[in-house]
């Protein structure tokens, strides 16, 4: 399934630039921006412009050859790696852009060397690859996940995992497109809205809308009470980055979801492809969480700033959900239950 039919990353078809919808104008406007350059490509990530993990490894993947066929003439491999260095700074979170990055890295050892035009040829096909692999893992998540779907469930995300948070097919939301697909019906999308930068409200809500599935939009804090109530029947939250012991950072609040839901007795999966997947960090402790602007807490979403001048403001982007909270982890492998590293090592992660 194509859910929204709308090109969230992608390569200009004269390969000469990276087209993204502008994530930070939705749902009221749907633009796309045309970037060629390395530092264009950095802002649109650091400004959230392309967001969601899976996405941002691919937008790097594309910068990063992009900087190689618009450098001068014999530039070409000095551009690129100056490119890498640099796009890894546009976020920490997310292992998705470092895995890209290592990607597009290892392709120029391979290439490096050759003709020019060889390179540049070599580093688009790499990159295109990691987008075509990415629209793969969606696809297996999404069938190894709509096993967990049943007609009639409410099902409770935070933050966006959908078609815009990745090359299109979805990752949190793999499953519920996949169930779709198979004609699973009455399914109920609840989404957290997501504070501060609301990708729940303005994206997620933008997707389950547009798919025609029934979509409420609640608060962050009105979680307890809708699980109090009954209504949701499982989570499903997407992944920055999965530590080998299981545990997931995840956008900000995410945890607390995962502790209500052990509380109310309601199963939590997160989803998420192995380049989302980090073994090199044993445990959630040593995941690189970003803090950003305090603005985006004090006056991003009001007319007027709505916050006393000179109030210290807390804005971690993301948190750790322990392990032991997850009822199992959704990969492209299939559902890995702990303990999670014995699982991931099977796989050959
Ligand atoms: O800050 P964002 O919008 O990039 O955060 C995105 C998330 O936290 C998503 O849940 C995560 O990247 C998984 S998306 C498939």
């Amino acid at each position: 399934m194509d859910p929204l039919k709308i090109n969230t990353v992608k390569l200009s078809e004269d390969g000469s630039a990276l087209v993204i919808i502008d994530q930070t104008l939705l749902p009221g406007e749907l633009k796309y921006l045309s970037l060629t350059k390395t530092e264009e490509v950095w802002e649109a990530i650091r400004a959230l412009r392309v967001r969601g993990a899976p996405a941002i490894g691919v937008a790097a993947g594309f910068g990063a050859y992009l900087a190689a066929k618009h450098a001068p003439a014999g530039q070409a491999e000095r551009s690129f790696y100056a490119a890498c260095d640099y796009l890894a700074t546009s976020r920490p979170t997310a292992v998705n852009l470092f895995y890209a990055l290592e990607r597009m890295r290892a392709a120029m050892g391979r290439l490096s060397g050759g003709p020019e035009g060889e390179i540049v040829a070599g580093l688009r096909a790499e990159a295109q690859a990691i987008m075509d692999d990415d629209l793969e893992m969606s696809r297996r998540m999404g069938e190894h996940g709509m096993a967990l779907i049943k007609p009639g469930m409410g099902i409770l995300t935070h933050c966006n995992a959908g078609a815009l948070a990745t090359s299109g097919l979805g990752c949190g939301l793999a499953p519920v497109y996949a169930a779709l697909d198979a004609g699973v019906e009455g399914l109920r999308l609840y989404c957290d809205e997501t504070r501060p930068l609301l990708q729940g409200a303005r994206l997620t809500a933008f997707e389950g809308v547009t798919l025609g599935l029934e979509t409420t939009l609640l608060c962050d804090d009105m979680a307890s009470a809708l699980m109090r109530e009954g209504k949701v029947d499982i989570i499903i939250v997407g992944c920055d980055r999965v530590a080998a012991n299981g545990d997931t950072a995840n956008k900000i609040g995410t945890s607390g979801v995962a502790i209500m839901a052990r509380h109310y007795g309601v199963p939590f999966y997160v989803c998420g492809p192995s380049s989302s997947i980090d073994m090199s960090l044993p445990c959630g402790a040593q995941i690189p969480i970003e803090h950003r602007a305090a603005e985006e807490v004090t006056e991003l979403w009001y007319a007027r700033r709505m916050a006393p001048e000179g109030v210290k403001v807390y804005n971690p982007a993301f948190d750790v959900t322990d392990a032991e909270l997850i009822s199992g982890i959704i990969t492209e492998y299939g559902i890995a239950r702990a303990p999670y590293e014995e699982a991931f090592r099977r796989w050959g992660l």
